[in-house]
């Protein structure tokens, strides 16, 4: 640790002799100008008006034309270039250099199928459609982002790349980013989610595991359907379901190491429809979380075999699907080295005493598809001012957002970006060097 500390030191000196000329805004000392900027009535009031009118039209996952036409109308007037579509509705812009480094930041855009029962005036205008999670925050933080980059493009040390991804909530959104190729070359990957319970002008995260991952199955359980009072001629998939459901319970309390945190959960049990008829078959499915790989796989395989076997304990036949495999989502383990420069940049925008550790959580973020293949960093932003009122949690119809967070947003996405490509300059002194060669 000393070593690496004075490896940082020298290269810090070489950083300062090479670019002392350009004295970049983004220089963490100054990251506190990032959260001035967008507190300015320009960019705020901006990125306010921008998030109503994505809340008043939610859109679905894939779905998010307008969402996506809205980000492309705003990145055009800022004059910053992009890549369209991606994934069918997505939007990477590039701010910068546009040569490497990369570093992407990225927000979601989908909605929820609910309908929201928050009464104002900027209500979402779609019937059983909500902005229930806080994804048009996101996204205007991400505009602001934008915003605040631009101004400052002339400072940045290499390309950062913003991604709005559409399909979040169980489409597997991120994923398809990654397959359309959009992020192939870029060294890191910041993401953020609103977050109700915690105060305004804080943020939470943790270093390693943070989300769980998260699968969901359906099992088609079938006997033989008969009259009530004739169990004998009949083979009862209701009995046999039950006795499923009893015995996945037992996976978690007799298999799993207690200190390793899983869930598997029955929520769907869908079967008979009259008091005097055996059904033929009883449908029922879940979800499953856990916080490793192995751990997720292990209960996969457990579910499956539990069910079938089960389920002939009482000679029916089960059918198992995991829904694959846009329902599943990786766990969500942030990079330990990210988490340093995390806390670093986060305690000088917001101050330290405002940036805190966190317990992992048993949700889930598809963000983890990047962190499979990119070193990435999520964390959660305070919303929470108790002086003014009380959030309800994410899905809630009654789900509203405190937009005076989104200058936070926008001044952490913008300064983890802009310094992470100083950063890199600084731990890579070949680059500096070549940097240094091309100037020559
Ligand atoms: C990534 O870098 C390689 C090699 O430099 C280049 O051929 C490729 O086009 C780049 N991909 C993207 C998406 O920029
Ligand atoms: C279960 O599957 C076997 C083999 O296909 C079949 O013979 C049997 O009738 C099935 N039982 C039920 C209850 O569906
Ligand atoms: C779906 O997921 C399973 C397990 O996670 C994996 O074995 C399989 O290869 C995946 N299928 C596709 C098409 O990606």
């Amino acid at each position: 640790m000393m070593m690496m500390g004075l490896v940082k030191w020298v290269n810090l000196f070489i950083m300062f002799h090479l670019f002392a000329a350009t004295k970049p805004i983004m220089a963490s000392s100054d990251s506190s100008k990032f959260l001035n900027l967008a507190k300015e009535p320009r960019v705020f009031d901006w990125m306010v008006e921008i998030r109503r009118k994505i809340h008043e039209n939610p859109e679905l996952g894939y779905e998010e034309f307008k969402t996506s036409e809205l980000v492309r109308t705003e990145l055009d007037k800022l004059g910053i270039p992009y890549k369209y579509p991606v994934a069918i509705t997505g939007v990477v812009a590039f701010i910068g250099t546009k040569k490497p480094p990369f570093v992407a930041v990225r927000a979601d855009m989908d909605a929820l199928p609910m309908q929201e029962l928050v009464e104002w005036e900027h209500k979402s205008k779609v019937n059983g459609k909500m902005h229930a999670c806080g994804h048009d925050a996101h996204v205007a933080m991400l505009l602001g982002a934008a915003k605040i980059l631009k101004e400052h493009e002339k400072d940045i040390q290499g390309t950062v790349v913003l991604v709005f991804q559409p399909a979040e909530e169980g489409g597997g959104g991120a994923k398809e980013i990654l397959n359309a190729g959009a992020l192939d070359n870029v060294s890191a990957i910041f993401g953020l989610h609103v977050a109700p319970k915690l105060p305004i002008g804080t943020v939470a995260s943790r270093s390693g595991s943070f989300f769980a991952g998260s699968g969901f199955f359906e099992a088609v359980i079938s006997g033989k359907g008969g009259h009530a009072a004739i169990p004998q001629h009949s083979i009862d998939p209701i009995l046999a379901a039950s006795n499923v459901i009893v015995s996945l319970q037992h996976i978690i309390s007799r298999e799993a190491d207690p200190l390793d945190s899983q869930v598997v959960t029955v929520a769907k049990f869908q079967g008979g429809g009259a008091f005097n008829v055996i059904p033929d078959s009883v449908t029922i499915g879940g979800t499953f979380r856990a916080f490793s790989t192995e751990s997720f796989m292990q209960l996969r395989q457990r579910i499956e075999q539990v069910i079938t076997k089960q389920a002939s304990v009482q000679r029916c036949n089960a059918t198992v699907s995991f829904l694959d495999n846009k329902t599943f989502f990786p766990p969500t383990v942030n990079h330990a080295e990210l988490h340093d420069y995390f806390q670093s940049v986060a305690g000088s925008v917001l101050g330290d005493d405002k940036v805190t550790d966190i317990q992992p959580l048993m949700g889930s973020e598809d963000f983890s598809f990047y962190q499979q293949v990119i070193p990435g960093y999520f964390f959660l932003l305070g919303m929470e001012n108790p002086a003014v009122e009380h959030l309800e949690s994410p899905h809630s119809p009654h789900f509203k957002v405190n937009e005076d967070a989104l200058p936070y947003g926008a001044a952490l996405h913008a300064s983890l970006a802009a310094n992470y490509l100083v950063k890199i300059h600084q731990d890579s002194p070949v680059v500096v060097k070549e940097k240094h060669h091309d100037e020559l």
